[in-house]
C-alpha cells in the first residue's frame, strides 16, 4: 500500500529534536513501522504545483497524511487524478486544506486527530490575550532596543479584568479557552455558536450565548477565533462585520487566517478601530515575506502578535497527534473502525457537524 506523508521540513532543529516527530526527518515516528509491514512510505514538504511531490506522488497513493502546519491544498481536481485514494488524515485539528465536499462526492474518508492539540492551542489563545491587552510586545521591543519609555507602553496597556471576551465556535478549543478565563474575572464570557453548549457546561464557565454574530461582536472587548474555516466561515471577519465591533477590541484568531479578510483586517487596525490582532495561522501557509500581517501595526505602533502556525504543534501536541495518526492508520489497515469523535467525512458524507450546518 501507498502512504504519503505532507509534512513540514524540520530541518536541524528535527535532527537535533526527535520530538519534532511531525516533521519531514522524523515522519510521524512511523515510518519503521509502516516499511516493516511492507508498505510504501513516502514523506516530503514539497507540495506546491504539478512537480511538487505531492502532485507526483497523489495519483497512485492509498493513504494520505497531511497536516494543517504545512498544509498540502487537496483539491478537488487532485482528487479526480487521485485514483487510488481512499482516506485522508490530519495529523493534527482543521481539514479545511482538503475539499470536503469533493472528498464526499469522490468517497474518499478525512479524519482528524480529535482534540489532540486543544489545550496546546487554548494555552496559545490565553497567551495572545494577555499580549494584546497588556500591549507586550512594543514593551519587548523597547527593551531589545535599549529604551525604557514606561508611558508609551502604559497608554495602551490594560487589565483582563473586568473585560468582555467572547469566542467565536465554542467547540473543543472554545470551551476550553472559556474554562481558563473564568479566574481572570471578565466582566462576562459570551460565545457564538449554531451548536449551543449544554446547559451545564455553559453554567459551569458562566457563558451567555448570543445567537446574532454582529449583535456577539458589538458586545466584545475582545473576539477569539475558534471555529473551523468552511464556505460559512471564509472572510467572515471582512469590512462590514468589522464595523459593528467595538472601537478598540482585540481578536485573537488562532482557528484559520481566511477566517478573517486580510486587507481589510490590516485596514482596521491601521485606523484604530481594531486595537489589536494576534494568532498563528494565515490565509496561505507558508505566509509570503511580504504578507501584511507580518508587519501591521495599531495605530500606535503596537497590536500585532503574530507567529507562525505553531499553536498546535508544541513537543506535547507531537507527541499526542503522532500516536493519533498511527491509531487511525492501524485502524485503516486493518479494517476496523475508527473512533466516531476523528471522522469528518466518512462513507461518501459528513460526520462532523462542526464544518458548517448542513
Ligand atoms: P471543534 O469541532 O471541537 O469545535 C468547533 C466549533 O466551531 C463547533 O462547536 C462548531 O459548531 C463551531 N462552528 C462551526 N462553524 C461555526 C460558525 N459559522 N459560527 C460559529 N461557530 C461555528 O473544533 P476544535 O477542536 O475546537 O478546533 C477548532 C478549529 O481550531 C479547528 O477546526 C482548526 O481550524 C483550529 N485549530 C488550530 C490549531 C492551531 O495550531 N492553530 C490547532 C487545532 C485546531
Amino acid at each position: 500500500m501507498k502512504v504519503l506523508a505532507i509534512l513540514y521540513q524540520g530541518g536541524e532543529a528535527a535532527t537535533n529534536e526527535p520530538r519534532l516527530l511531525g516533521t519531514v526527518e522524523n515522519k510521524l515516528g512511523i515510518q519503521q513501522w509502516l516499511e516493516s509491514q511492507g508498505h510504501e512510505f513516502i514523506v516530503s514538504s514539497s507540495k506546491e504545483g504539478p512537480d511538487s511531490d505531492f502532485q507526483k506522488h497523489i495519483v497512485d497513493a492509498e493513504i494520505l497524511i497531511t497536516t494543517p502546519f504545512h498544509p498540502g491544498y487537496l483539491t478537488r481536481e487532485l482528487m479526480e487524478k487521485a485514483k487510488n485514494l481512499k482516506i485522508c488524515i490530519t495529523a493534527g485539528v482543521g481539514s479545511d486544506h482538503i475539499d470536503l465536499d469533493a472528498a464526499v462526492d469522490h468517497n474518499i474518508q478525512v479524519l482528524e486527530v480529535s482534540g489532540s492539540n486543544v489545550v496546546s492551542v487554548a494555552e496559545h489563545v490565553m497567551m495572545s490575550i494577555l499580549l494584546l491587552v497588556r500591549n507586550f510586545v512594543p514593551a519587548h521591543e523597547m527593551i531589545e532596543r535599549g529604551d525604557w519609555q514606561v508611558s508609551e507602553i502604559a497608554r495602551n496597556a490594560f487589565d483582563l479584568e473586568g473585560k468582555v471576551v467572547g469566542t467565536l465556535g465554542a467547540g473543543r478549543i472554545g470551551y476550553r479557552v472559556l474554562q481558563r478565563l473564568q479566574p481572570f474575572n471578565c466582566k462576562e464570557l459570551l460565545y457564538y455558536d449554531y451548536a449551543p453548549l449544554p446547559a451545564a457546561a455553559a453554567e459551569s464557565v458562566g457563558a451567555r450565548r448570543v445567537e446574532d454574530l454582529k449583535e456577539f461582536v458589538s458586545q466584545c472587548d475582545l473576539v477569539t477565533v475558534n471555529c473551523p474555516l468552511h464556505e460559512g466561515t471564509r472572510g467572515l471577519i471582512n469590512a462590514d462585520l468589522l464595523k459593528h465591533f467595538k472601537k478598540g477590541a482585540w481578536i485573537v484568531n488562532t482557528a484559520r487566517g481566511a477566517i478573517c479578510d486580510k486587507d481589510a483586517l490590516a485596514a482596521a487596525l491601521a485606523s484604530g478601530h481594531i486595537n489589536g490582532y494576534a494568532g498563528d495561522v494565515w490565509n496561505v501557509q507558508p505566509a509570503p515575506k511580504d504578507h501584511i500581517w507580518r508587519t501591521m501595526k495599531n495605530h500606535l505602533g503596537g497590536g500585532n502578535g503574530m507567529v507562525p502556525h505553531y499553536s498546535g504543534t508544541t513537543l506535547d501536541a507531537q507527541a499526542r497527534y503522532a500516536n493519533g495518526t498511527k491509531a487511525i492508520l492501524e485502524n485503516y489497515l486493518q479494517s476496523r473502525p475508527q473512533e466516531p469523535q476523528n471522522i469528518i467525512v466518512g462513507d461518501g458524507r459528513y460526520e462532523s457537524k462542526a464544518y458548517g450546518q448542513r
